[in-house]
């Protein structure tokens, strides 16, 4: 199975773009499913499925045509499904600090609950071997962001806190529930937690399997668009992603001269920025249309401009993981961060990497877990850290 995930800064063409990518699959034989992570969903409207404004029919995979679901996770109904536990837990502490039953029911959603709902789905099709390719719709970077991040957060929870937690509360529950009127969680609570663990348990070794999940950032030629393209390029790499292809979409056409001449000058200077910033990761191009991009029709119109020798996009184009490991050495391909920028040190087993504010813990193999990170330099894009025994 293929997962194809779709990121960007906001408003630049990511659901057109996957919804396009989702059509050409499902014509090419694949077996697709187009699903949308954002929690602003849009992938009905681009399709324009005849839905209503806020129909429930897409929380589960909905057929657009053969071969091809759309499904648009929806956070009230998983909550009923795979959160109840939780989200009573939290209701009750909500209530407590005096809020009204449905005002807490609202307000028991944890951030990050949409993406860990989204991400079950992907691995029970995974699992199921429901589809050939998965093509997702992220919601703007930052959040697509906390999407990666959550196999990684919540083992890191699993590991340091959870267990710490449960055991503490065994002993002090009877006690503390006398004393407090905020009830402490309950041991189905834990139960419900350690239930959509197992759930998502594989899901990280999916996404950073480069011949399973690639990453395509799509972007604008301008200068704001791209340096979050930058940005986004070196969260993914950091997380273990691979991002095989940029795609520049709403280059203005030739036609728009005129009152777009200097706008048109300028897209052109960007995309050779791009260009050199990116290589060797291919850039596409998708040509600002004349009108939205909506429907069948005109998914189909960018679809052919973006594959247009009749490529297929579920092609694996780059095997190359950012993360490697050599002989007491630890390799991360990191396209253009800057050197005095990067920190590094040992916590644990694991080996935490800053770039300026942003930060991951990378397990180590068991062979490296004695040594210390002793020196970093930047090699041709790549960071290369070097790890030795203590003195
Ligand atoms: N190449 C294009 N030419 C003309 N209109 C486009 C093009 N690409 C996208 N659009 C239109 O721009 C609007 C935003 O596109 P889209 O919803 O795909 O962006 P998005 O990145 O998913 O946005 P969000 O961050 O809100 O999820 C839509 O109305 C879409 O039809
Ligand atoms: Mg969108």
């Amino acid at each position: 199975m293929r997962i194809l995930l779709y990121s960007g800064k906001g408003g630049v063409g990511k659901t057109s773009v996957a919804a396009a990518t989702g059509l050409h699959l499902a014509k090419l034989g694949y077996k697709t499913l187009v699903m949308s992570v954002d929690p602003a969903h849009s992938l009905a409207d681009s399709f324009a499925l005849k839905t209503t404004l806020f129909d429930a029919r897409t929380a589960d995979p909905f057929s657009v045509k053969p071969n091809l679901d759309v499904q648009e996770v929806n956070i009230q109904l998983e909550i009923k499904r795979h959160w109840r536990q939780v989200s009573t837990y939290l209701t009750s502490l909500l209530r407590t600090s005096g809020l009204g039953d449905v005002e807490a029911e609202e307000m028991a959603i944890l951030p990050g609950m949409e993406e860990l709902s989204a991400m079950m789905y992907v691995n029970q099709y995974r699992r199921e071997k429901t589809y050939d390719v998965i093509v997702l719709d992220c919601a703007p970077t930052a959040e697509s962001l906390r999407f990666v991040a959550m196999p990684t957060t919540l083992d890191w929870y699993m590991k340091h806190v959870f267990t710490v937690e449960r055991n503490i509360l065994k002993v002090i529950r009877p006690v503390a529930n006398r004393l407090s009127p905020v009830e402490l969680p309950s041991d189905s609570y834990f139960d419900n937690v350690l239930e959509l663990f197992g759930r998502i348990q594989g899901i990280e070794n999916v996404l950073e399997d480069p011949q399973v999940t690639s990453v395509r950032l799509v972007s604008n030629a301008e200068r704001m668009v791209m340096r979050e393209t930058q940005r986004a390029f070196v969260y993914f790499s950091l997380h273990g992603l691979t991002v095989d292809n940029i795609i520049v979409n709403r280059v203005l056409p030739p036609e728009a001269d005129g009152f777009f001449k200097a706008w048109r000058e300028a897209q052109t200077g960007i995309i050779d920025e791009m260009k050199a910033y990116f290589d060797p990761i291919p850039l596409r191009f998708a040509p600002l249309f004349s009108e939205e991009v909506m429907g069948l029709e005109r998914l189909e119109r960018l679809a052919e401009v973006l594959y247009s020798t009749g490529e297929d996009p579920a092609l694996v184009t780059r095997a190359e993981r950012p993360y490697s490991f050599g002989k007491n050495e630890v390799r991360l391909l990191l396209p253009f961060a800057i050197k005095g920028e990067i920190g590094l040190f040992k916590k644990g087993d694991e080996l935490v990497v800053e770039i300026g504010t942003l930060r991951r813990h990378v397990g180590l193999p068991t062979s490296m877990v004695a040594l210390q990170p002793a020196r970093a330099r930047l090699e041709d894009r790549t960071l290369v850290v070097e790890m030795r025994p203590l003195a």
